[in-house]
């Protein structure tokens, strides 16, 4: 056990307080990476769900809008469709709801309560609704004095509201931070909300923003966020836009040196919403997103209309190869490898030596470019030492075949768009690698 991870359990211990979760403990520790995470037993893989905000904002005019608005009723379909195509079965698992579910009071116990004319029978019955259909819920709260849209917060209250989502049957929480009085008391009410979320002895996936938050004025400790939370936001919101996509990864990539050792089993850094499905991605746009947030074990929160997908766009979402490759159990985060001129090679480690590997074509006019790169370069050198098995899997699966360590690999890649490799090394029946011709 490490000192940081003692040494928070000993401040828990201290406060009198029971985690109750002996076999979260025991499985987050199993799987652990180096760095030690939130003993929940939480996001032992990067969390799979729908969350509302991206598509759906702060829509909240339910008479002129009844079908788009922030209801009980958006979040029943969703539920209902999570299952009833497919999304369940492949993974995706908690509803999420985002700012705006509030109403714009407390109740006279000093009890958060959701908008009564938009959810009508309340939280609870939303979450007995979604666990019926063997689903989790998540809800949205803040740790300052109000949400980002301007709800009441939870600043002064976390115990209270940890409680309050506990006695719903929430699932997990979003923990925004607008409107925090200063950092200290930002980075305290980020910790409090965490004790608190794990004292109600409820499981409850802790969501929080807490990096993104603290990086315009200091640089984020990951060893301890990943001591409280299950993820973090980093960067600013996702829009549906190239822009915003392609702004997300070039962050990511030019901070992957503190990013990426953070991530690992139990807490995840999360580059925000998945917005394919929607307006403003071309086919190709959203193959790189998909790819790409697979590549950084990103928690996979659709925000898209589940009632009005296009069938490509589904059948990105559900691509079995590319959401292995996002849940692979080793747990690493992918990194960017090399940047040549238009060309963006990033590579991520999976179980079984195995490599997922993204080339991704950043040329914004023209048509479709090769890119040749010596296959020695992967995987640290070992990706295909002495030799791999190929499969693309995505713009669409193909087995591309084995290739020794001394080969170039040809890929031909769309602007804007992305092939994504897996790299399986060639083994022999007793394990050892064995180039093919030898066997
Ligand atoms: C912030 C968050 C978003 C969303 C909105 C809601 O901007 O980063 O993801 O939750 O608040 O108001």
């Amino acid at each position: 056990m490490s000192s940081v991870r003692a040494t928070v359990l000993g401040q828990e211990r201290a406060r009198g307080r029971n985690l109750k979760l002996a076999v979260g403990l025991l499985l987050a520790v199993l799987a652990g990476p180096g760095v030690s995470a939130l003993d929940n037993g939480l996001a032992l893989t990067p969390t799979m769900g729908w969350l509302h905000w991206e598509r759906f904002t702060c829509n909240v005019d339910c008479q002129e809008d009844p079908e788009n608005c922030i209801s009980e009723q958006l979040f029943m379909q969703m539920a209902e469709l999570m299952v009833s195509d497919g999304w369940k079965a492949v993974g995706y698992e908690y509803v999420c709801i985002d700012d705006c579910w509030l109403a714009s009071q407390r109740d006279e116990n000093g009890r958060l309560k959701a908008d009564p004319k938009r959810f009508p029978n309340g939280i609870q019955h939303l979450a007995n609704y979604v666990h019926s259909k063997g689903l989790k819920l998540g809800i949205y709260q803040d740790v300052g004095t109000h949400t980002c849209a301007g709800y009441p917060g939870s600043y002064g209250y976390y115990d209270i509201d940890a409680q309050t989502f506990a006695d719903w049957g929430v699932d997990l929480l979003k923990f925004d931070g607008c409107n925090y009085k200063n950092l200290e008391s930002l980075k305290e009410g980020y910790r409090h909300m965490s004790f608190a979320l794990n004292n109600t002895g409820r499981r409850i996936l802790y969501s929080c923003e807490w990096p993104l938050y603290i990086r315009p004025f200091q640089q984020p400790n990951y060893t301890e966020i990943r001591q409280y939370c299950n993820h973090w936001r980093n960067f600013g919101d996702i829009f549906d836009s190239w822009n915003s996509v392609k702004g997300i990864l070039a962050w990511t990539a030019s901070n992957q040196e503190s990013l990426v050792p953070a991530a690992g089993p139990g807490g995840w850094n999360d580059p925000d919403m998945l917005v394919i499905g929607n307006f403003g991605l071309s086919w190709e746009q959203q193959i790189t997103q998909m790819a790409l947030w697979a590549i950084m074990a990103a928690p996979l929160f659709m925000s898209n209309d589940l009632r009005h997908i296009n069938p490509q766009s589904k059948s990105l979402l559900q691509n079995k190869d590319v959401i292995a490759v996002n849940q692979d159990p080793l747990g690493k985060q992918g990194y960017r490898l090399r940047k040549e001129k238009d060309f963006e090679v990033w590579e991520r480690p999976l179980s079984n030596l195995a490599w997922a590997v993204a080339v991704l074509n950043q040329k914004e006019i023209g048509g479709p470019q090769n890119y040749v790169f010596s296959i020695s370069v992967l995987g640290k050198g070992l990706g295909c030492s002495p030799a791999c098995h190929i499969t693309q899997i995505l713009p669409e699966k193909k087995e591309l075949g084995l290739y020794e360590w001394t080969s170039h690999l040809k890929v031909r890649v769309n602007p804007t768009g992305t092939v994504l490799l897996k790299l399986k090394p060639i083994q022999n029946e007793s394990g050892c690698f064995q180039l093919p011709h030898l066997r």
